[in-house]
């Protein structure tokens, strides 16, 4: 099947930065928001990283001005009626996802692919308030988008082998290194990453160790790019609440519950880097 437009339903952190990498790889793009709003701040900083990536010689000219007539914005789902394939990078809560591919199951054309972006939701169940089952799959994507190599692309019981194959190829076009995983709880990367964020946010709570020593030991000491309550702030701790509840709620298995702390921070409104605020401070 051959992609030449591109349906992105959210523009905020995951979704802007799916649709920044699909514009900039010359598909037609189209980012949906809620609101104008919304929209206007996700557009704006598409275009902030296209003119960073310029004043870094990353981009050329010329190629910013391609890739800025490729997106469009939209309030519209309606808007969706002529792409060849959505994905779906909303919040994640299985009733609202439903209700988004129900509603992109009755706009786009029979053909379209369906992939949502979640984290770790059951994608065959999001796939049931479709007509399509057999089109519908997981094209998960890592924060941030532009910068990070990986997808999974994710299978259901469900999902064919030639939307399989379509998936793993449009996500090869955009520059990115594919794994296939199966659709059960936080898939690949997640399935470990979520157990070791939990275990640093509980290392914090009981006062093992500082935050920043936490956050040097596994950057020092691990190699990683970032410790992770650091990691935590990137991914949003209200991800990271949602992710654990989902895995603890599919598995349960007490390991996925969330943190006390990390419920406390939520609710406080602490998001991490994107409100500020999380184990850190930020401009
Ligand atoms: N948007 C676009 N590009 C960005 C970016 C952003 N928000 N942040 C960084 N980059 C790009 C930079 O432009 C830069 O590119 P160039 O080298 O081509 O100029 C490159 O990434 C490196 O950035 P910096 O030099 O500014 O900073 P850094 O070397 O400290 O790297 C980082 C920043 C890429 C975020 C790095 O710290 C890192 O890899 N951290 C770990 C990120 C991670 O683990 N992500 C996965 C989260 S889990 C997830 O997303 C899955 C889920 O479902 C929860």
């Amino acid at each position: 099947m051959i992609i030449k437009k591109v349906g992105v339903v959210g523009c905020g952190l995951m979704g802007g930065g799916i649709a920044q990498v699909c514009a900039e790889s010359g598909y037609e793009t189209i980012a949906r928001e809620i609101n104008e709003e919304l929209l206007e701040k996700g557009i704006k900083a598409i275009k902030a990283n296209w003119d960073k990536a310029v004043s870094k010689n990353r981009m050329t000219e010329d190629n910013r001005g391609l890739a800025i007539q490729k997106l469009k914005g939209t309030i519209d789902m309606k808007d969706f009626g002529d792409c060849d394939i959505v994905i779906e990078a909303a919040i994640e809560q299985m009733d609202l996802k439903k209700a988004i591919f129900a509603e992109l199951d009755s706009i786009t054309p029979a053909n379209a692919i369906l992939a949502t972006n979640t984290s770790c939701l059951s994608i065959i169940e999001i796939a049931s308030a479709t007509k399509r089952p057999e089109k519908v799959l997981g094209i998960h994507f890592f924060n941030p988008v532009p910068a990070m190599k990986l997808v999974e692309v994710i299978e259901t019981i469900s999902t064919s082998k030639e939307s399989m194959e379509t998936g793993i190829d449009f996500s090869q076009s955009l520059g990115k290194q594919v794994v296939k995983a199966k659709d059960s709880p936080g898939f690949i990367v997640n399935l470990l990453l979520i157990l070791f964020l939990l275990d640093s946010i509980r290392a914090y709570e009981k006062g093992l160790a500082t935050k920043e020593d936490i956050d040097a030991g596994v950057k020092l000491g691990l190699n990683h790019p970032m410790g992770p309550l650091t990691l935590t702030d990137l991914v949003g701790l209200d991800t990271t609440y949602h992710i654990a509840c989902a895995m603890y709620e599919e598995t349960a298995d007490p390991k996925y519950a969330p943190p006390v702390l990390l419920k406390q921070m939520v609710t406080a409104g602490w998001m991490g880097r994107k409100s500020g605020k999380g184990f850190y401070e930020y401009k």
